[in-house]
């Protein structure tokens, strides 16, 4: 009844920005994202060996929300067993850079999804380890897999079809690069779960990104099919522009960009004019991360430096979600 999974992170190029439920963690448009290595979340759960739930993520006991969270995707598993499991300890170790600005929720929650059904004797199915891991944090339904994942937003009430399906492997485009410029380093002023919350609620232009969003995917999947690193870059930027522009509009509006990411974007339109494959995606923070190829990822790293960025992590595309022999306890 001992588990460990170990997961990666991913980026959106397609974003998820507002549910349609708040509960059940369900979208009102598809996304789609890569995920990432070498960054990764490892966590082991057991079941039945405590008195009470223990919940541990990065050698603090988790508290809050944050336990809840967990709880809530443990109680899941619990209940698919007929709830005869008992209590769970769950220790979580992420591998990231001090506070990369980049979410380890994402990663967390699918390596828990994962621990824990491998844990309570469920047999390894992606898709509903991704509706498991989507009801601890929505964009963690597409770290279950590598590669590159589409969310299909779904349509039934109760969420049995909103889950995320692998498009294409790991292996699909071995050149392709992210890099996480990490210009700044302070917890972000709101968290995406209000963010996008603010914004379904109030911004005029929701509806317009919700239509938009969800004709972008399929879009993506036919560029990220042919290779064709242009037509990805300017889509996942135009996509980031219009998440930001529906946060921006609003009321009262909400601004992730920070002056010194409007001064790396301008510098990377400069580079790009002069011939540099280097564009940008932005997730609800101040932090960009740069699309381009294995060619020019030294290249974007200096860029990103030069733009201010105090630290820089070079991605390449990740693999599935994968169990553990090693345990954490
Ligand atoms: O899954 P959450 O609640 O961390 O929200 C993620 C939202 C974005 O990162 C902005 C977009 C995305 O699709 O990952």
């Amino acid at each position: 009844m001992k588990a460990t999974a170990l997961a990666h992170p991913n980026i959106a190029l397609v974003k998820y920005w507002g549910k349609r439920d708040e509960a059940l963690i369900l979208p009102h448009q598809s996304s789609l994202s890569l995920t990432l290595a070498p960054m990764s979340v490892t966590t082991t759960v057991e079941f039945g060996a405590t008195s009470s739930d223990h919940v541990e993520i990065n050698g603090h006991t988790a508290k809050g929300s944050e336990r809840e969270r967990v709880l809530r995707v443990l109680e899941v598993v619990r209940a698919e067993k007929g709830g005869a499991l008992g209590p769970a300890r769950m220790v979580s170790r992420g591998d990231f850079p001090a506070a990369a600005g980049l979410a380890s929720s994402a990663a967390g929650f699918a390596a828990l999804a994962v621990a824990a059904r491998a844990a309570a004797g469920l047999p390894e199915d992606a898709k509903a380890a991704s509706m498991l891991a989507r009801l601890g944090s929505g964009s963690a339904c597409r770290s279950v897999q590598g590669g590159f994942c589409e969310w299909r937003r779904g349509e039934r009430e109760d969420g049995t079809d909103s889950y995320a399906v692998q498009r294409f492997d790991a292996g699909h485009w071995p050149e392709l690069r992210m890099v996480v410029a990490i210009l700044n380093r302070d917890e972000k002023e709101v968290k995406s779960r209000d963010g996008m919350r603010h914004t379904v609620e109030t911004s005029p232009y929701y509806p317009a990104w919700v239509k938009d969003a969800e004709a972008e995917v399929p879009r993506a999947v036919e560029v990220i099919q042919r290779k064709d690193l242009q037509a990805l870059g300017d889509l996942s930027e135009r996509n980031a522009w219009r998440m930001h522009a529906t946060s921006l509009a609003a009321e009262p509006p909400l601004c992730y960009l920070h002056a010194n990411t409007l001064g790396l974007i301008e510098h990377l339109r400069e580079q790009r004019k002069k011939g540099m494959p280097v564009w940008f995606t932005l997730d609800a923070g101040p932090n960009p991360v740069l699309l381009t190829d294995a060619a020019h990822e030294v290249a974007a790293e200096a860029l990103a430096r030069a733009c201010g960025a105090v630290d820089v992590v070079r991605c390449v595309p990740g693999g599935d979600a994968v169990l553990k022999s090693e345990h954490l306890f």
